[in-house]
């Protein structure tokens, strides 16, 4: 595995790469590399000819109260994964290189109708954040190919809008959540769960289950599903519900009725961990 810090590098390394007709795939992390991470390389490597995978915690997605500065930070151990997975290129831009500028910079801006909702809703420039680092990194690695999971749902469609509102030639392909063998979605943020909330957090996904089952059954009263699975989540031990709702799996706006395809957003806190799940339903 090659690991660059240089733009000029990589972009001589694709290039070659292009020239001699192979497909390049791409996926972007913030690192500390769960089997999650590891799964969207998978998928990367089965469609492609070479892969990049890229580490940068990009200060452009936190907001100022949020943890920027304690994000786990495990390069070395990342760096082993893969190379294990035998990941061609390993990018690790500096943040001198990626914001020459400062933070001042030209911003990607998907509309609100999919970024002031939901997470938007209460990490009011997250999206921006999001967009333009992505943006930055398609332009600096020009893979053909770039992997998302499933898992960041709302990430994925802002991403998806903007690559078919800029014309951005890559395709982008939508990996499935990755799973504890309880349940619970894999995230980074899962280490900052005691082993008391540890033991709380896959009711999550247990209600997420239950409403879907409700929904595949006939049910159509979302409100009363998301509101009697947030109850449930309370009365399990988790501090605050930040929302369940029933959405349009493409606009994610609130879903009317089960004729839609659905996706079923939730965000509840235990402790210091904000934890995100969602569930599909297809009828
Ligand atoms: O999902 C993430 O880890 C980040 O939001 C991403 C897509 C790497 C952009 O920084």
């Amino acid at each position: 595995m090659n690991t660059i810090e240089s733009l000029s590098e990589l972009r001589s390394v694709v290039k070659a790469w292009k020239l001699s007709g192979l497909i390049v795939g791409f996926v972007p992390t913030m690192g500390n590399l769960h089997a999650g991470h590891l799964s969207l390389v998978e998928l990367a490597k089965q469609r492609c000819d070479k892969v990049v995978v890229s580490v940068f915690v990009n200060p452009m997605q936190f907001g100022p109260d949020e943890d920027f500065d304690s994000y786990p930070r495990t390069f070395q151990a990342d760096s082993e994964k893969l190379a294990s997975l035998s990941v061609d290129v390993l990018y690790v831009p500096s943040v001198a290189e990626m914001y020459p500028n400062g933070l001042e910079q030209s911003v990607v801006s998907v509309p609100p109708a999919l970024t002031g909702l939901l997470e938007g809703a209460s990490r009011p420039s997250h999206f921006d954040g999001v967009s333009t680092i992505v943006c930055k990194l398609f332009n600096m690695v020009q893979a053909d190919v770039s992997v998302f999971g499933k898992k960041d749902y709302q990430q994925l469609r802002v991403i998806q809008q903007m690559v078919q509102d800029l014309n951005i030639p890559i395709e982008v392909v939508a990996a499935p959540i990755v799973r504890d063998v309880d349940g619970l979605a894999l995230s980074s943020r899962n280490q900052y769960l005691s082993k008391t909330e540890r033991a709380i957090a896959p009711k999550l996904s247990v209600v997420l289950q239950d409403i879907a089952l409700a929904i595949e059954s006939g049910n159509q009263s979302f409100t009363v599903l998301t509101d009697v699975a947030t109850q449930r989540l309370l009365d399990e031990g988790f501090d605050l519900v930040d929302y369940i709702q029933v959405c349009d799996s493409i606009t994610l706006q609130a879903a009317e009725s089960a004729s839609q395809s659905l996706v079923i957003l939730a965000v509840a806190r235990l402790g210091n961990a904000r934890l995100l799940d969602n569930r599909e339903v297809e009828l």
